[in-house]
């Protein structure tokens, strides 16, 4: 039930601290540490590259994923949309191993790569928020997302859910390979809990930008590099399907090959600068489409700040500020698609689990 709220989505929203607590809770033992199931970990292990396969907003999840299993476990990874692997089907290694993101595990196109797979003779995680779920019945083993459910069709607390579990994965791995031994991950997401809350609390600055950004434009664009860039495309989606504003991510250093030419005098640019290496490289992007007319709203993070950003995000570990830096997006999203008169909750065209190839 959506209780004293307008809508599930704002509910869901608001809901990503508390979900981050019971997913630290749901993956620690007796004396307080990360674990996972044994035989999941040692599956992973044995493999000598793993398959990400997932669509929409849990694609998105996927490719931050692959940086924190890469970075902390060492083991390469591909993310594929499910759509299109069948078609594009990379050359296998030769143990690979692949992993199913969906909230609702009931996704027709990821299902269609599963059965294909398992034809094949090979074995499969699956990440979902829904027990049971066709996905985590036909996969070998499987992860749960303790999100709750996920009414609004504009996937949020799952989105957050998925890449902490992922990084608690990462971890666990990391650590079964004598990586990483002292990445506190429980304390760094309880920093994130705490963060995610500071931002649900300034919903008015969001309602605000939403405001003077979006009410009336035609299209937007993000814009961000490194972990930003995923974090970007996930804001576009959010923004198109619940507001119908053309919206596009993109990777900061792709402007000047093409997409700049789309700048016009007060065009919204929100550009993410969370990672110190390339904060310098993405103002200078900022500079240029501003140059152009564009009407540039960043957001940024303490001790990365400077004059004139819209948003300043509290500190959080740089590995992980997708996991917040979102927030201010899904809350933009949402307050443009309110002022707009558009239906939050069941978007025009969408259904919230795609169960058609
Ligand atoms: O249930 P799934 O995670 O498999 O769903 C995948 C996509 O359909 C879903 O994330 C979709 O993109 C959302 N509506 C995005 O908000």
């Amino acid at each position: 039930e959506k209780g004293t709220y307008p809508h599930y989505m704002l509910k869901e929203i608001d809901e990503q601290p508390l979900v981050m607590r019971k997913i630290i809770q749901n993956y620690q033992d007796e004396s307080g540490d990360l674990a996972i199931d044994p035989t999941i970990i040692d599956a992973i292990n044995e493999a000598d590259r793993l398959y990400i396969i997932a669509c929409g907003t849990s694609y998105h999840a996927g490719l931050v994923g692959k940086q924190m299993i890469e970075k902390m476990a060492k083991i390469p990874v591909e993310v594929h949309v499910a759509s299109e692997f069948g078609y594009n089907m990379p050359l296998l290694s030769e143990k690979p191993l692949f992993i199913f993101i969906s909230q609702s595990g009931e996704t027709a196109d990821s299902r269609a790569v599963l059965v294909q797979i398992k034809e094949m003779g090979y074995k499969a995680l699956t990440l979902t928020n829904v027990p049971g779920s066709t996905l985590s019945r036909e996969a070998d083993y499987t992860l749960l997302l303790h999100a709750g459910p996920e009414i609004a069709v504009a996937s949020t607390k799952a989105y957050t859910a998925q890449m902490a579990v992922l990084t608690i994965l990462a971890s666990v791995v990391g650590k079964s390979k004598g990586h990483l031994a002292d990445f506190p991950v429980v304390k760094e997401l309880g920093i994130i809990a705490n963060a995610m809350e500071t931002l649900c609390d300034d919903k008015d600055r969001f309602e605000m930008i939403a405001r003077e950004y979006l009410s009336v434009t035609r299209n937007c664009f993000f814009i961000g590099r490194s972990l930003d860039y995923f974090v970007c495309l996930e804001g576009a989606l959010k923004l198109k399907e619940i507001s119908y504003i053309q919206a596009e991510g993109f990777a900061g250093g792709e402007l000047k090959h093409g997409t700049i030419a789309l700048i016009e005098e007060g065009t919204p640019v929100i550009a993410l600068a969370t990672q110190e290496d390339v904060n310098l490289s993405i103002r200078g992007n900022v500079k240029e489409v501003a140059a152009r007319g564009a009407h540039p709203c960043i957001i940024s993070m303490e001790g990365l700040e400077q004059e004139g950003d819209a948003y300043v995000l509290p500190e959080v570990n740089p590995m992980l500020t997708p996991l917040i830096s979102v927030v201010p997006l899904q809350l933009i999203s949402y307050y443009a698609s309110l002022h707009r008169g558009c239906d939050v909750d069941k978007p025009r065209n969408l259904a919230k689990s795609v169960t058609v190839e």
